[in-house]
């Protein structure tokens, strides 16, 4: 909503939430304090907030106001009853559409934005219809749309600035070509792309569902590298020259996280098997299963080589975000793998250039339920110190800065023999050259 406020300056944009705290943490006067570390967000947050863009609690007036509505809410896999651990939890997407349908005003076009299961559209739709009010001196109608994103958090300004493609589905002509003339104040009309609803939804989870896939065809080969003498790196860039396959996509590293890839993945899963597609099913839950086992074979590999026992070592971790250049931990490898260590009774030195220590908590509680509330983690804002005194160190998340250590500083404080463990095969082994420590690179045929 910032970029679009930032683009189209006669649109007049009202974000509404319920929660009043987040509200509030957008209003933010300090404007480096925004509840998402995106690069280039906050300045343009700055230029628009208070013109163009609002940030408010008053969902109803909000409502009412609207000529266009976006629903972006949560769409998190369902955790109970039919569909459970594989499609998405819809309750906000209704209440969303429930709330819109008693009290808009006139005729609204309403936004599918959040992704969401393939037929979601006929849900908001049939819950629009049926409360339209025959006692009303004025009519409610609706229109609704389908508008996946397709941004990628850490580079979200630059791909919302110059997308590949926007995704336009619905039946409307009239309100498909009103959102239409929003992207075109910046986005040139042939990467507009017009679909029916269907389309549009299933696109949005395919196109998660390749770039998932993908991950794991290339994760799958790491392990393939490390155990015939072959190099991740150099086979990635080599397959990766042919035009058809395209370079982008293809870093071994310890599993996607996220929070989207799973889900999307598990709902072409769910939808398959509805529709009896069991083989189709099959081929995209390998993807998620392969994901898996990546984690679990890393965490393995490191226990191996600290001969087989962690209880009372002190290993280092770096980086606890999905991916760098964002603070987000939803589905991060990170939770996995620490986990797994932990219960190793490894002692966990964490640290991440973003990730606040109260979402590390958060994301590990409930592990420290299950050891009684045993503290088996620390959190240390310096990576140096994060280091020192440690057995071994996990390089999770490919912070820029990481790949820049200085191995002379730390090789004075650790403990040995030490285990460097590079999941995402970043640390030039030249680097380490005279100092003594062992380096385990995922995908990388020389590891010792
Ligand atoms: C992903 C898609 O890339 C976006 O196009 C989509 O809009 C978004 O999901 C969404 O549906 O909201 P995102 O999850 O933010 O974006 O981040 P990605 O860059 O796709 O990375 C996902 C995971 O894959 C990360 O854990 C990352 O480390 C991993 N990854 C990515 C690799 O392991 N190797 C790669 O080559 C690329």
């Amino acid at each position: 909503m910032a970029v679009i406020a930032k683009h189209c300056q006669n649109i007049e944009i009202e974000v509404v939430d319920i929660n009043k705290e987040r509200i509030n943490s957008w209003n933010n006067k300090n404007i480096h304090e925004l509840p998402i570390f995106e690069p280039g967000l906050s300045e343009i947050v700055k230029n628009v907030r208070g013109k163009n863009l609002k940030f408010s609690n008053d969902v109803e007036k909000a409502i009412k106001t609207a000529d266009m509505i976006f629903i972006s809410v949560n769409t998190p896999i369902k955790r109970k009853g039919i569909g459970a651990g594989e499609t998405s939890d819809l309750r906000w997407v209704e209440s969303c559409a429930r709330q819109i349908s008693k009290l808009s005003v006139g005729h609204t076009i309403v936004v599918e934005k959040s992704t969401l299961p393939v037929k979601t559209a006929k849900t908001i739709k049939d819950i629009l219809d049926a409360s339209s009010p025959s006692d009303l001196d004025y009519k409610r109608s609706f229109s609704v749309l389908s508008n996946p994103e397709f941004l990628a958090e850490g580079t979200a300004i630059m791909d919302l600035e110059q997308p590949d493609r926007v995704l336009i589905g619905g039946e409307d002509i009239e309100a498909m070509n009103q959102l239409k003339d929003i992207y075109l104040n910046w986005v040139p009309e042939h990467k507009i792309i017009c679909t029916n609803l269907w389309s549009s939804e299933l696109s949005k989870l395919s196109a998660n569902a390749f770039l998932a896939q993908r991950i794991s065809s290339i994760n799958s080969i790491s392990a393939i590298c490390e155990v015939t003498g072959a190099d991740i790196n150099e086979v990635a860039n080599a397959v990766g020259k042919d035009s058809r396959i395209g370079c982008k996509f293809l870093k071994a590293g310890p599993g996607f996280g996220g929070s989207c890839f799973k889900k999307d993945i598990l709902n072409l899963v769910y939808l398959s098997k509805y529709y009896g597609l069991t083989e189709v099913a099959k081929f995209w839950e390998s993807v998620v299963r392969i994901n898996n086992w990546q984690q679990n074979r890393i965490y393995e590999e490191i226990v191996k080589r600290l001969f087989g026992n962690l209880v009372n070592k002190k290993i280092g971790i770096l980086g606890f975000a999905f991916k760098e250049n964002t603070n987000d931990t939803r589905e991060s490898p990170a939770i996995e793998i620490c986990s797994n260590l932990i219960n190793e009774g490894a002692i966990l030195s964490i640290h991440d250039y973003k990730v606040p220590q109260e979402t590390i908590s958060r994301d590990l509680y409930p592990l420290q339920k299950d050891n009684n509330k045993k503290i088996c983690w620390e959190y240390h804002k310096d990576v140096y110190e994060a280091i020192k005194g440690c057995d071994a160190m996990v390089l999770l998340t490919e912070w820029e800065n990481y790949k820049n250590l200085d191995w002379g500083r730390i090789s004075l404080n650790i403990k040995r023999p030490f285990w460097i463990f590079d999941t995402r095969s970043i640390i030039k082994r030249e680097q380490l050259n005279d100092l003594s420590l062992n380096l385990w690179q995922l995908g990388n045929g020389n590891n010792k």
